[in-house]
């Protein structure tokens, strides 16, 4: 059924029908979008715009209608133009006349921009629900290995000694900012609900958006709304991919650090078996794929993230079909973050820890030359003379390939009088990290 028959003379062509429809991806909005119709029904009928008897039938049968299509009994027609279209022409079908007084004072404009939003709001709860258990995935990773030291690294060179834990909390610091960012962006996009909006001028009749938007669980004031950028904005829509983008950009630098760690160069981790896979030729292999994927699913969010502002750059107001591209976008963008975080997690809390390869791995590079330049400033040396003074030593252990704790007192207090036996002490690599005391440090105090 086209919903708009009365000025047309022909049918549809059927191509710019399959074309123009949206039922095939936003027919999964349909819990939202009756809920949207409940809330108007009833505003409807206690405003009086509509029979209350009239109200009730309307309420009741999409009640049904809900339950039918939860249930499987009633199934989508994908000819329809949209969620909003079929779920509107089955209750005519229904109950007739009273069906046909639903749409009185709105519009699918402000129909699907409300329903949107619900939408949106619960996925965004289960993204922060996947986060939140990764999290705490992490914190009880991380729990044991605050004293398991490893290389930590800037440019990829071996910088200064770090733990294990210390680096893991890194990501749960990003991950709950992700989880706040998402809490942002649902509170704006739930302080103001479309619903009333109309086509994009509000409507004559005398509606309660107070009653709706309450209803809905929409928190703003209805007075303070605009009805043409009700209909008009998908600024939320942005938000979310932006933030979703974010997540994988977190997630994609933490999986390609998993997918360096598991390689036998670093050998830092084992991935468990049930999250790895083997190779179809070379017998011996055992590939990080599910990393792997995860890092190449983050390209698929930042082009929905993108498909999204460009779909609404330069649009004119208020309301222009081309915002119907809205949903694919973003209904990808959320399925495919939620789809990695549910495989992440997981494979982060059976991954094996190769604590002493770790630790090993620190031992050379020359983690402690900064606490070896430190230890000269503590003598009384400006930090530019210790850092040319530890320099020196560092090309000296070079050329005799060996560490700076390896070196005979004699080889420092050439380049320095101001050495002496505690060196040794302070080029330990447990004291390089556990005097790293100060706030967000690795050391015992800083945690
Ligand atoms: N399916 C449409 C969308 O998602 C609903 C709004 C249609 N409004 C209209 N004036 N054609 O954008």
């Amino acid at each position: 059924m086209k919903l708009w028959k009365g000025r047309f003379a022909k049918e549809i062509d059927s191509k710019v029908n399959d074309f123009n429809s949206s039922i095939a991806f936003d027919c999964r909005m349909f819990r939202e979008d009756i809920e949207v119709s409940l809330a108007h029904a009833e505003m409807l009928g206690k405003t009086g715009i509509i029979p209350q008897s009239d109200s009730e039938k309307i309420v009741a049968e999409l009640q049904k209608i809900r339950a039918e299509i939860d249930n499987g009994e009633l199934l989508f027609d994908y000819e329809a133009e949209d969620i909003h279209t079929f779920i509107e022409a089955e209750l005519t079908k229904r109950i007739g006349d009273a069906g046909k007084k639903l749409h009185t004072a709105r519009s699918r404009n402000d129909q699907v921009a409300t329903g949107l939003r619900l939408y949106l709001r619960r996925e965004i709860s289960a993204v922060q629900d996947l986060l939140i258990a990764l999290v705490d995935t992490l914190c009880k990773t991380a729990n044991p290995h605050f004293d398991t030291i490893m290389p930590g690294y800037t440019h990829l060179q071996r910088a200064q000694p770090v733990t294990f834990g210390h680096h893991l909390m890194a990501y749960v610091m990003m991950f709950s900012r992700d989880i706040a960012r998402l809490r942002d962006a649902k509170t704006r996009m739930d302080e103001f609900c479309p619903l009333g909006s109309g086509a994009l001028a509000g409507t004559t009749y005398p509606i309660d958006r107070k009653l709706t938007a309450q209803r809905l669980g929409f928190f703003g004031d209805a007075e303070l709304t605009n009805s043409i950028d009700g209909v008009s904005d998908r600024d939320f829509c942005l938000e979310i991919a932006s933030g979703l983008s974010i997540i994988m950009v977190h997630l994609s630098r933490f999986s390609e650090e998993i997918i360096l760690w598991c390689s036998q160069e670093f050998n830092f981790i084992e991935l468990d078996d049930a999250y790895s896979t083997g190779s179809s030729i070379m017998p011996q292999k055992k590939n990080p794929d599910v990393a792997e994927l995860v890092r190449g699913k983050a390209g698929r969010v930042f082009g929905s993230n993108i498909a999204l502002l460009t779909v609404m750059k330069g649009l004119p107001l208020a309301y222009n079909k081309d915002m119907q591209e809205d949903k694919e976008a973003i209904f990808d963008a959320i399925d495919t973050v939620k789809l990695c975080l549910e495989v992440f997690a997981p494979m982060i809390h059976t991954m094996k820890i190769n604590k002493e390869t770790m630790q090993f791995a620190a031992t050379s590079g020359f983690l402690n030359a900064t606490d070896c330049a430190d230890y000269l400033v503590k003598k009384g040396m400006p930090f530019r003379d210790a850092y040319r003074i530890t320099g020196e030593l560092v090309a000296v252990c070079i050329e005799k390939k060996t560490g700076l704790e390896n070196l005979p007192l004699e080889e420092f207090k050439v380049k320095c009088e101001l050495f002496g036996e505690d060196i040794f002490t302070a080029l330990k690599l447990e004291n390089c990290v556990h005097n790293r005391n100060c706030e967000g440090a690795p050391g015992r105090r800083g945690r």
